[in-house]
């Protein structure tokens, strides 16, 4: 028979049952349990199994010991007494306390007695010792290791731990583009990215944008000139959100993914400056970025007001 006893098997053998079924049955973000409430049930009869055998082994050991002579039986009881459940935990459990049993304490009692109190004379225990050696040793090392020999400082340490979540966040960020909404868009440059814009733009917008941006139904995408604001915040808020009512601009966002209007938007904007074979005329106003960190003198001079305010359009002439 095993050592372990039922208490420690039941579990120890449901859980790890437990535990396979959640690794193999996949169920997406949810654990299986929550996700199948049928495997709620399988659990339930894995338990009840569980317990049927343990019942049954019990009852044939029942049986076996019935059937086993007077001196057997003795035999049998005298070598199960023996058997004594973790018997290392015990032994190391007496070696780090070391403590004394009550009938051997006269051992080391003390010979003073106040009003009855008396006092035993135990050794340090061993597992309160071995860790005193531990922080003496940790404390050596520790204070050759940076105090001596200086290897890294709390500064040094917190710029490591800053480069490290910056990586982490490029990273996140590489798998996360479709993360991206309005205030968070930026110009994607890649040139996959710029590719798979240009495909999402001929296949839905070339109708009425023209495939070099020159403009049809909708406005001339070249010049410098925007309808609803120029920049990749605003044209991303434009293809997502469509243009003024009845204009013919629809939005996008239901059938375009957050990744896929940032491509289209980056991809637009590259048309900026180029000459289209037969350019609409301009519409709208001249944009200037807000955020352009060379605002030229020009600019600063004509339209101080709005550049002061949080505007986006800055009114020319
Ligand atoms: C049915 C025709 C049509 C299609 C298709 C279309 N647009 Fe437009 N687009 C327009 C019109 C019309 C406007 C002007 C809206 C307004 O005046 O409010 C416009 C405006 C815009 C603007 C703003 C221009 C400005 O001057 O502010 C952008 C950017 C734009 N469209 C991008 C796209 C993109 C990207 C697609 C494809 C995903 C697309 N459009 C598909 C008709 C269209």
């Amino acid at each position: 028979m095993s050592r372990t006893p039922w208490w420690v098997r039941i579990p120890v053998l449901f859980f790890i049952i437990f535990g396979l079924m959640e690794y193999f049955v996949d169920s997406g973000d949810k654990p299986a349990i929550i996700e199948y409430p049928i495997t709620q049930f399988f659990m339930l009869m894995v338990l009840l199994i569980l317990i049927a055998i343990e019942v049954i082994l019990k009852s044939i050991e029942n049986v076996m010991f019935q059937t086993l002579t007077p001196e057997a039986q003795e035999r049998y009881l005298a070598a199960k007494d023996k058997k004594i459940e973790f018997k290392w935990l015990n032994s190391l459990y007496k070696k780090l306390t070391s403590s004394r049993s009550i009938e051997r304490e006269g051992e080391i009692i003390l010979d003073h007695n106040y009003d009855g109190i008396r006092e035993l004379d135990n050794v340090l225990p061993p597992w309160w010792v071995y860790l005193f050696y531990v922080t003496i040793i940790f404390g050596v090392v520790y204070l050759i290791r940076f105090h001596i020999v200086g290897d890294y400082d709390q500064e040094l340490e917190y710029e490591q731990e800053v480069a490290a979540a910056q990586l982490a966040i490029e990273e996140y960020k590489k798998t996360a583009k479709n993360l991206v909404d309005v205030n968070t868009v930026e110009v994607l440059t890649e040139a996959g990215d710029l590719s798979a814009g240009e495909k999402i733009f001929t296949a839905n917008c070339v109708v009425c944008h023209m495939a070099d941006g020159g403009g049809g139904i909708g406005p001339n995408l070249t010049d410098e000139y925007w309808i609803l604001g120029g920049g990749i915040k605003n044209v991303f808020q434009t293809i997502s959100e469509g243009g003024r009512d009845g204009k013919g601009m629809v939005a996008w966002k239901n059938s375009l993914k957050p990744l896929e209007m940032a491509q289209v938007a980056s991809y637009i904007l590259q048309f900026q400056g180029t000459t289209p074979a037969n350019p609409k005329a301009p519409e709208g106003e001249i944009w200037i970025d807000p955020d352009a960190p060379e605002a030229t003198e020009e600019n600063l001079e004509e339209a101080p007001g709005e550049q002061a305010k949080d505007s986006t359009i800055v009114a020319m002439n």
